[in-house]
């Protein structure tokens, strides 16, 4: 155990937790998306809390929350996000998000430890009007016609109007001070395996996948389902079906073990039982780690779709909608987390790379960034049902706390 208490308050910390899970409750996860009605109230709820850490901030005008520190010395920038995906768990965001908030509240009143920790809420994370829109905001990464073009992607309402419903539209997005803070440093739940697989309670980031997107359009020929004969028809829905298939059978040979695709949605036009589709929209993904890997994969899935396009009669039309680079964690961030992980978690730690992404990704472009992982129960997230247990809620509160500590102290 370490000589230097860290004062976490594991109960304040999972009381938080608790209070921002009935935040837009569903089953025993949230359905909080990005400007609803809770994820506004969610922002709100961290904005009353700053001054608990001698924190002023607003939403800015970009949904994100900044809690800024008058306190001299160096600064460290925490956070992560609250909004949700749809109908999905309470810690994917709120977890990293509270971690910072407690390191803020621990760490700024004690004048025995120079600088302060300022909080970060980042909007949009899980993409429903884009991606990484708020981090990217802060970044410098999003323009003004970003915003014009960015609409939810459930119900289509512009991100314009979104804002305006929010009362966000008059104010001005806060943007990143260069040199202000010394770097980021973001906790998460590992949304994976590995951690409880391996009996470990803490994950030290490496790196963070890069993410690429495609939309597929397959245009047929609509026509009806009792009278046209098999033979006759160009089904757009069923060339869908044979894209997916044949995407699985040929990815694995070209990819590296820990690439991963995912076909997220296809949408069948116009979607009747008893109407051939004319067209077909699928939303395909790729993360890797290792760009010239993707583009042999894109390469692929191309030459895929032409062959589909030929035996089916369709057109099949490829366009790549995202490239994300991936993003290396710095090393004096790993350390600090492997050594508050030797002293708060008996050293059960590892360093292990993230298949998910995490605005650390968009932070890490500008100053030196890290991340932790807590377990994830059964490695389920983006579901209602995504757990971390308490314990391992607390632990990973200490470690983050006490990395935080060392990061300022270095
Ligand atoms: C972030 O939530 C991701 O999809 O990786
Ligand atoms: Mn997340
Ligand atoms: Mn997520």
């Amino acid at each position: 155990m370490a000589d230097h208490p860290t004062k976490v308050d594991g109960a304040r910390v999972l009381a938080d937790l608790t209070a921002l899970r009935a935040i837009g409750a569903y089953k025993t996860g949230v359905h909080r998306p990005t400007f609803s009605e809770p994820h506004l109230s969610s922002l709100k709820w961290l904005v009353d809390r700053l001054p608990q850490a001698g924190l002023a901030g607003e939403i800015d005008g970009i949904g994100n929350v900044l809690g800024i520190s008058t306190k001299p010395g160096p600064k460290l920038l925490a956070g992560s996000h609250l909004e949700s995906q749809n109908f999905a768990g309470w810690l994917d965001g709120p977890l990293g998000v509270v971690y910072a908030l407690e390191a803020a509240r621990v760490i700024n009143p004690d004048p025995a430890i120079k600088g302060a920790v300022e909080v970060a809420s980042w909007c949009d994370e899980e993409g429903h009007f884009g991606h990484f829109l708020g981090s990217r905001s802060f970044v410098g990464d999003i323009t003004e016609e970003d915003i014009d073009a960015a609409h939810d992607r459930t119900d289509n309402r512009s991100m314009r109007e979104a804002l305006r419903a929010a009362g966000l539209a008059e104010r001005r997005r806060v943007s990143a001070q260069r040199g202000r803070q010394i770097g980021y440093l973001e906790a998460h739940i590992e949304q994976g395996r590995t951690l409880e697989s391996s009996g470990l309670g803490i994950g030290v980031v490496t790196s963070i996948v890069g993410i690429w997107q495609y939309r597929i359009i397959i245009t047929g020929e609509q026509n009806h389902a009792g009278t046209t004969r098999m033979k006759d028809r160009r089904d757009a829905g069923l060339a869908a079906a044979r894209l997916c298939v044949a995407i699985d059978d040929r990815f694995p040979a070209a990819a590296d073990p820990r690439t991963v695709w995912t076909t997220g949605r296809i949408t069948l036009d116009p979607g009747a039982p008893s109407i051939i589709p004319g067209h077909a929209e699928i939303l395909f993904q790729i993360r890797d780690d290792n760009p010239a890997l993707v583009e042999r994969l894109e390469a692929l899935l191309r030459e895929t779709a032409t062959e589909v396009a030929t035996a089916t009669g369709c057109s099949v039309e490829v366009e790549c909608i995202r490239t994300g680079k991936p993003a290396m964690m710095d090393e004096k961030f790993q350390q600090a987390i492997e050594e508050a992980a030797s002293d708060f978690a008996e050293g059960k730690s590892i360093r292990m790379p993230s298949g998910a992404g995490h605005d650390a990704q968009v932070l890490a472009t500008i100053m030196p960034a890290g991340m932790l992982f807590v377990p994830s129960i059964g490695g389920i997230s983006h579901h209602w049902s995504e757990n971390t247990d308490d314990a391992d809620i607390v632990r990973g509160a200490e470690v983050f706390v006490d990395a935080c500590r060392r990061l300022l102290s270095n």
